[in-house]
């Protein structure tokens, strides 16, 4: 009897940890860090300062207390191409299939890309990189299964590029084993530290070596890559465009906590509940936030300012309430006066589009998709849109 007490206990315990909130009139009083004010109290006003005094600031609170440490050093790279001639996609696209091989103290970690070209392109084509974190069927290069999530025939018939690598060539998305790949292999000294990058940063880490790659591709223009990313890939998108600018723009589709929504709303997933199930994405300082939002010295707003004056795409799906549709507008809202700075006016309304209604303006991308948390043709038919306009 005592034991069943116990057990009752616990489990009434932790549904009151995890409880999660969907009700707006429940959203605590909150404000929001300023992204314009430096820790030393002083008021950004101009793009030069941003860049100098307070972009590397707010780069270092991420890394510090979120997302962890991004390693740039690496011995060398090479790339094994193997190209076939044979037309792909009724002779509009070629196939090139690349593993990029990066050392680091004499230990190889290999990452294999899939990249459609459009066939014979007159010029270097922009291209779409998507990290999947889903099944590696769905950016089948035989083509002989098609998704949705990687609509390849889609983006080539759109004149772009597309391409796409596996999460698990750095890091399994596995809180026992995740450590296995990028981590123990190339940068072993990350795992010691409490700002050490976990498996989103060495996602992440992946699609900078990607693009070291398009450096080297002719029929890629490498100033014109969008990094894609859906849920856990795109909390992942959005921190290797930030850190890396090389990346021209970027797509954030349902990435919801830690990713595109705000936290300190404490919609849908909380800070207490991603560690919990997830406690292998983020550094460990992170796990201090835990019901501790308002403590945070940053919030997802400041994570879509790294990447101003870039382009950023964010969806939601109207079901998903689990990502915080509404906390993900904000987030974007909430980063206009970094982009003011270059001279960028307001794209999006101060309401939140109703659903199935995008709005793409050069530099903000959003729309609240009807249904599930996903990814379907109908968001990358308008990342295609939101691509072309600029
Ligand atoms: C879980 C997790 C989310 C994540 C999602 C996904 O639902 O709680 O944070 O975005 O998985 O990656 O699909």
């Amino acid at each position: 009897m005592k034991r069943i007490a116990c057990i009752l206990i616990l489990q009434l315990a932790s549904l009151a940890v995890f409880a999660q909130n969907y009700d707006e009139s429940k959203v605590p009083h909150y404000t929001l860090p300023d992204v314009l004010k430096t820790s030393a109290g002083k008021t950004i006003r101009n793009k030069e300062k941003w860049e100098k005094l307070r972009r590397p600031e707010v780069l270092k609170l991420f890394e510090d207390n979120v997302y962890g440490q991004l390693p740039t050093d690496y011995d060398s790279i090479r790339y094994a191409l193997s190209e076939d001639d044979h037309p792909e996609m009724d002779g509009k696209a070629v196939l090139k299939q690349v593993g990029i091989t990066v050392f680091r103290k004499g230990t190889p970690v290999q990452i294999d890309v899939v990249l459609f070209v459009p066939a014979q392109p007159k010029k270097p084509v922009p291209v779409f990189l998507l990290i999947n974190n889903r099944g590696k069927e769905n950016t089948d290069p035989t083509r002989a299964t098609r998704s949705e999530f990687w609509p390849a025939e889609m983006v080539i018939d759109s004149g772009f590029a597309i391409a796409a690598f596996h999460v698990s060539d750095l890091a399994p998305d596995n809180k026992d084993t995740y450590a296995t790949g990028l981590l123990q292999k190339l940068y072993p000294e990350q795992l010691k530290k409490d700002n050490g990058m976990k498996a989103i940063g060495a996602w992440a880490w992946g699609a900078s070596r990607v693009m070291d790659y398009f450096e080297t591709d002719k029929d890629i223009d490498a100033k014109k890559v969008i990094v894609v990313g859906h849920s856990r890939g795109g909390k992942t998108s959005l921190w290797a465009a930030a850190q890396d600018q090389r990346f021209a723009a970027c797509v954030t589709n349902c990435s919801g906590n830690t990713g595109a929504a705000l936290a300190r709303r404490q919609f849908g997933e909380r800070i207490s509940r991603i560690n919990a199930t997830f406690p292998h994405w983020f550094n460990n300082n992170y796990k201090k936030y835990n019901d501790r939002e308002n403590a945070l010295p940053v919030d997802q707003h400041m994570l879509i300012a790294l990447i101003a004056p870039r382009p950023v795409y964010a969806t939601n799906a109207s079901k998903d309430l689990w990502a915080d549709p509404k906390g993900t507008f904000l987030a974007m809202k909430a980063a206009e006066p970094v982009y003011a700075l270059y001279g960028i006016k307001p794209e999006l309304p101060n309401d939140q589009p109703g659903i199935d209604v995008p709005v793409i303006g050069p530099h903000f991308g959003y729309h609240n998709r009807e249904g599930e948390h996903n990814m379907t043709a109908y968001d990358w038919a308008n990342f295609i849109r939101f691509a072309r306009k600029f």
